[in-house]
C-alpha cells in the first residue's frame, strides 16, 4: 500500500512509526512531516490547506491510503474533497468529513449533539454574539468556577475557566468582542465538572467502532502539573485508575451511543473518534470530542497497538472489524 500522512507533529511521528511497521507498507510520505517522520518515510513539501495539490499528489504517486493527523484539514473538508475526485474512488481516507469533524470544530454542534443521544456530559448553555446579556444571565445556574469556550477551533486555547462571576462576564465580553475572532462569535457555557481527565481513542467507520487503548495526557505547563494549559506535555498509557469497569460505561454510554448518532445521521466518519473524558464519581463525562487522535496520547498508544495499521485501515473501509474488536480493547490492567 502506499500511504499519505498529513500533518508534521510528534502525533505524526508516532503514526508513521506505526505505519511503516506494517510489512503491507510499500511506500509512505508525509506532509509536511518533521525530522523524525523522514527516519520512517520520505518528507513532502505540501501545503496542507492546498487541497487540489493534495489530490494531484494522489493521484500521480497512486496513493492507497490517507490518513490525516490534525483536525484543521478535517474541518475545512478534506475528506469531502478527497471523495468527490473521480480519479480517487478507490483512495481509503482515514478521516471524517466536514459534517462530522463538527463534533471537534464547534462545541455547540457536539453539546447538542450529546444531547440528542443521551450521552453524558456537563450541563450547558448556547449563546450568541446578540445574546451577552442572557449568557452572562446563565451563569447564575451554576456555581463557580465558570468554564467557557469558544465554539470554534482554537488551538487548544478557547476554553476559559473562571472563579468569579465578575471574570466570566468579562471574559464574555472579551469573546463576543472578537479576542478568539470567529470562533469565540457563538459561546458555550458549561457546568465545571470535578474530576480527573482520561483520553479514549475509537477507530470507526461510522457504524461500528474498536477501542485503542486508552491513555492519558498531561496538560499543565510547569513542573507538578502546575500552570497553564497546553495541548499535552506528555502522556502515559495504560491509565491506572481506568479499570474495566469504567471502560465498560465508557463503552456504552459513550461510544456505542456516539457511533449510533452519527449513523442515525448518515454522517460520512471513518477515522478516529478521540473522547475527552473526565471521570467524577467514577462516572464517565464527555468533555470534549476531538476528530482525530490525540497529540501527545498517540506516541503511547501506537507502541501498545499490537494490530497492524494498514489491516485495521482495510477493516475500518471493508467494515471487517470483527476479528480485530476483542484485541483492540485495552489490556486488563
Ligand atoms: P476542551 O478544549 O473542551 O477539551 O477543554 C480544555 C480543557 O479545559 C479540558 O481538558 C479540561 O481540563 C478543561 N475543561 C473543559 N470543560 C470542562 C468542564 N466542563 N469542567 C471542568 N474542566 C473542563
Ligand atoms: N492531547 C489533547 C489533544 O490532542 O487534543
Amino acid at each position: 500500500m502506499k500511504v499519505l500522512l498529513l500533518g508534521g507533529g510528534g502525533r505524526e511521528h508516532a503514526l508513521a512509526w506505526k505505519i511503516a511497521s506494517s510489512p503491507s507498507c510499500e511506500q509512505l510520505y508525509i506532509a509536511p512531516g518533521n525530522p523524525g517522520t523522514s527516519t520512517c518515510g520520505q518528507n513532502l513539501d505540501l501545503n496542507l490547506h492546498d487541497f487540489p495539490a493534495i489530490s494531484t499528489f494522489c493521484r500521480s504517486a497512486a496513493i492507497d491510503l490517507v490518513v490525516v493527523g490534525p483536525e484543521e484539514p478535517l474541518v475545512l473538508g478534506i475528506t469531502d474533497h478527497l471523495r468527490m475526485d473521480p480519479d480517487l474512488q478507490d483512495l481509503i481516507i482515514c478521516g471524517p468529513s466536514a459534517e462530522g469533524a463538527r463534533l471537534e470544530g464547534s462545541k455547540a454542534f457536539a453539546k447538542a449533539f450529546m444531547a440528542e443521544w443521551n450521552i453524558p456530559t456537563a450541563r450547558y448553555g448556547e449563546f450568541s454574539r446578540d445574546q451577552e446579556e442572557e449568557a452572562i444571565r446563565f451563569l447564575d445556574s451554576f456555581s463557580p468556577p465558570f468554564v467557557i469556550k469558544a465554539d470554534g477551533l482554537a488551538a487548544g486555547k478557547g476554553v476559559l475557566i473562571l472563579s468569579t462571576k465578575e471574570e466570566a462576564a468579562r471574559a464574555i465580553h472579551r469573546m463576543f468582542s472578537g479576542e478568539f475572532g470567529d470562533a469565540g462569535h457563538t459561546i458555550v457555557l458549561e457546568e465545571f465538572l470535578d474530576g480527573i481527565e482520561f483520553s479514549v481513542f475509537a477507530l470507526t467507520d461510522g457504524k461500528q467502532a474498536c477501542i485503542l487503548p486508552v491513555a492519558k495526557d498531561y496538560k499543565r505547563i510547569g513542573e507538578g502539573d502546575s500552570g497553564p494549559n497546553t495541548g499535552g506535555m506528555g502522556a502515559v498509557s495504560p491509565v491506572p485508575f481506568v479499570d474495566d469497569h469504567l471502560m465498560e460505561k465508557v463503552r456504552t454510554r459513550i461510544v456505542e451511543p456516539t457511533v449510533r448518532g452519527l449513523a442515525a445521521r448518515q454522517i460520512d466518519y471513518q477515522g478516529f473518534l478521540f473522547l475527552g473524558l473526565i471521570r467524577v464519581n467514577g462516572e464517565p463525562f464527555v468533555i470534549e470530542y476531538n476528530c482525530r487522535m490525540g497529540d501527545p496520547e498517540t506516541e503511547v498508544v501506537m507502541p501498545r497497538l499490537k494490530t497492524d495499521f494498514l489491516e485495521l485501515m482495510m477493516a475500518m473501509k471493508n467494515q471487517t472489524w470483527t476479528r480485530w474488536i476483542s484485541s483492540l480493547i485495552p489490556e486488563p490492567q
